[in-house]
């Protein structure tokens, strides 16, 4: 049996605490609380669950074998390195980091550490985009891809959400990892050339789009917000069809129209909910002894975070 901590219990870490349930291997150990504690609904289900009152302590719990990080971003590094340092594993909400050398910084310290590091990536960790790659020789030539992640978080301006946090808010990195994450996973190529728009409110980039093309010609446009709401999908397109995946970010299903007129439909119940396979991932590098997943290595989150920078350097931006 795994036994996790969960640094921070928020809104996420709460969901967590519900997809563990799913597994059989895992339970949630102890949980670090700086503001919540026993009046906490789940806590008060589960006296169980030891509560610490700072995230220090929980680290050096040694019974705790793997730890959740569901802090607000800015605070990801700091504790990701101490938990390392500490010979855990650790499942790490996106985005990983804020910039891309601290992200380096992470994976020697893993290396070092001979530690587990994974940026819970719930987009590249499901089995309906595992399915999705291996149907997309199907289209052909993958010729053009959009994806877009765009919600309205306007009503958590002016409170002291992390959103509307001059540093470490945005849509970029709201949802830039999935975005990202999405696209490269399914093409597996190298951007040769990026341009992307962003809007930028009181110094927060409200709305981006980014289009990417890739050194095989696949051009990808993706749009993210946090301040208009709009139905999530992503369209593939090829040259012998198309793929339209709505809810890109957890695949549940997906539609295959081929240019001879079959159309195929796909369906991939989730095993659990959205987070559980991230969290079997973990476990599974965990008692296999490994630094990384190969599904979603810290090379990849480098990756998607450098991408990121450019999307953010090499910008047009409207007010
Ligand atoms: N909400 C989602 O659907 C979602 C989905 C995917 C990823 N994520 C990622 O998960 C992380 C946390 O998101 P969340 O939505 O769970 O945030 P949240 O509800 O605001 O929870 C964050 C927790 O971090 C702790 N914290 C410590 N210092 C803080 C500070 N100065 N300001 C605010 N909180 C502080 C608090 O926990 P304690 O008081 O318990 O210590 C707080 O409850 C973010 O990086 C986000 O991108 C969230």
């Amino acid at each position: 049996m795994i036994r996790w901590g969960i640094i921070g219990f928020g809104r996420i870490a709460h969901k967590f605490a519900g997809s563990i349930e799913n597994l059989p291997d895992g339970m949630i150990y102890a949980v670090a609380t700086c503001s919540g504690g026993q009046d906490d609904p789940y806590l008060k289900v589960h006296p169980e669950v030891v509560v610490y009152k700072d995230y220090e302590s929980l680290l050096n719990d040694s019974k705790i074998d793997a730890v959740y990080l569901a802090l607000p971003h800015k605070f990801h590094k700091e504790w990701a390195i101490k938990t390392l340092e500490k010979k855990k594993a650790i499942l790490c909400e996106k985005p990983a980091v804020l910039n891309s050398e601290d992200m380096k910084e992470i994976k020697a310290v893993a290396l070092k550490e001979k530690t587990c590091f994974l940026e819970a990536l719930k987009t590249k960790l499901n089995d309906g985009m595992d399915h999705l790659i291996k149907d997309l020789p199907l289209i052909g030539k993958v010729e053009n891809i959009e994806a877009n992640f765009c919600s309205n978080g306007l009503a958590l301006k002016g409170t002291n959400s992390f959103l509307f946090d001059k540093e470490q808010g945005g849509a970029l990195n709201d949802v830039g990892p999935y975005l990202l994450g999405f696209v490269l996973d399914l093409l597996k190529d190298e951007v040769v050339d990026l341009t992307s728009t962003l809007k930028i409110v009181d110094d927060i980039d409200e709305h981006f789009h980014a289009a990417l093309t890739f050194k095989q010609g696949t051009k990808a446009i993706i749009e993210g917000a946090i301040d208009e709401a709009k139905e999530r999908y992503a369209l593939i397109i090829g040259d012998k069809g198309k793929i339209i995946v709505p809810m890109f970010n957890r695949i549940i299903d997906y539609k295959i129209e081929l240019n001879d007129g079959t159309t195929l439909e796909r369906r991939y119940p989730l095993a659990g909910d959205d987070m559980t396979k991230e969290i079997a991932e973990l476990q599974h590098c965990l008692t296999h002894h490994l630094n990384e997943s190969p599904r979603h290595t810290m090379d990849d989150t480098i990756e998607i975070i450098e991408l990121m920078e450019k999307i953010r350097n090499n910008k047009l931006t409207v007010v």
